[in-house]
């Protein structure tokens, strides 16, 4: 059942190594600026994405749903979301959608002021059925200011019950991307040029880059049974390198895969992201409670103030213009 590898997922990502062996944020180097341009404090995080004003350029990414375990994780993250004036999502809504008595597991977050509050449904599934109806489902059940797309074929392909279909997608994805605020978005193995350039054109409103650098499904699968996760643990784009081939396609970009810090934020902005995507490192604390999550997400703002601060930026445009340094790994990619 959905609802059972949902938790089995949650578990998984808590107890198992699973992030990527390579974190290419750590080939991204800021330069010192000796002269900050103003005071810590007066930092301006702020910024507008997708028409939706947050205080600081942070998203807490797709996670979950579908079980009462993760109704409580949605709840936290959610009410601390709010606290934040930050944007989030919830993870795949395809349990509800194939089960209503689930709803409630997402519905949840409508109860919070969270100025961006995303739905989230899969890629593979238009293939095989889904349309319109489910769109329009997925946004009202959470009250969506947007519906994120999740590509994630790796993952199909390395799971034992995988999706593996591909087939009417796109043009079943043309009709559905004019009509609603659509943000296309992987799960950890990045996006291509081509393939952003594709969806761009058919309507998508953004994109959610997700690339090598953290939690990598194959891995997650390689636990569950998969045998074929361990061979393809490390495939895709890393995440910067993502964020870097699709900084000039001109659609707001979330810099996400492997941000573990407010630095990583930073150095997202600085390659071209207008927000940075957290999922893993958020996850732990949103098992505890809502504070515990106000708490990390508060370090890592202040991390990311620190950052421009010494960056010698006043605001989150002037950081996504700084000059930086490249690497190790990520250079080769180049
Ligand atoms: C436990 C867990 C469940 C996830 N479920 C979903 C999902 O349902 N839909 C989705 O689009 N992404 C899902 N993701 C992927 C994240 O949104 C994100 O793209 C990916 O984990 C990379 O970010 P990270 O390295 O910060 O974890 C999930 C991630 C985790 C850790």
């Amino acid at each position: 059942m959905i609802e059972d590898r949902k938790l089995e997922h949650i578990k998984i990502c808590l107890d198992k190594d699973v992030d990527a062996s390579h974190n290419y944020w750590d080939d991204v180097i800021l330069k010192h600026v000796t002269i900050p341009k103003v005071d810590l404090e007066d930092i301006d995080l702020r910024v507008e994405f997708l028409g939706r004003e947050l205080q600081a350029p942070i998203i807490i990414d797709a996670m979950t749903g579908g079980h009462p375990v993760a109704k409580k994780i949605n709840e936290n993250i959610a009410r601390a979301a709010e606290e934040l004036g930050i944007g989030m999502a919830v993870g795949s809504q395809r349990s509800a959608i194939e089960n209503p008595n689930l709803e409630d597991t997402y519905a949840v977050i409508r109860e919070y002021e969270v100025p961006l509050r995303m739905g989230n449904l899969g890629a593979p599934q238009f293939s095989l059925g889904y349309g319109e109806e489910e769109v329009q489902r997925a946004i009202e059940m959470v009250d969506a200011h947007a519906l994120e797309l999740h590509f994630n074929y790796l993952q199909e392909s390395v799971q034992p019950e995988g999706d593996r279909v591909v087939g009417g997608l796109m043009d079943k994805l043309g009709q559905i991307a004019k009509k609603f605020t659509l943000v296309a978005k992987e799960t950890g193995a990045g996006f291509d040029r081509s393939s952003a350039e594709k969806l761009k054109e058919m309507g998508f409103k953004a994109i959610d880059v997700s690339g090598v650098s953290g939690t990598s499904f194959s891995a997650v699968e390689f636990y569950r049974g998969g045998k074929m996760g361990k061979l393809f643990w490390n495939w895709g784009l890393p995440s910067p390198y993502s964020l870097i081939t699709l900084r000039d396609l001109n659609i707001p970009l979330v810099g996400s895969g492997g941000i573990r810090n407010g630095l990583d934020v930073a150095k997202a902005l600085a390659l071209g992201a207008n927000v940075a995507g957290i999922a893993k490192e958020i996850l732990r604390f949103a098992t505890k409670s809502h504070v515990a999550v106000v708490e990390r997400m508060e370090e890592i703002i202040q991390e990311l103030r620190v950052a421009m601060f010494l960056s010698g930026v006043s605001n989150v445009e002037e950081m996504r213009k700084v000059d930086h340094v490249i690497k190790g790994e990520l250079r080769y990619w180049l």
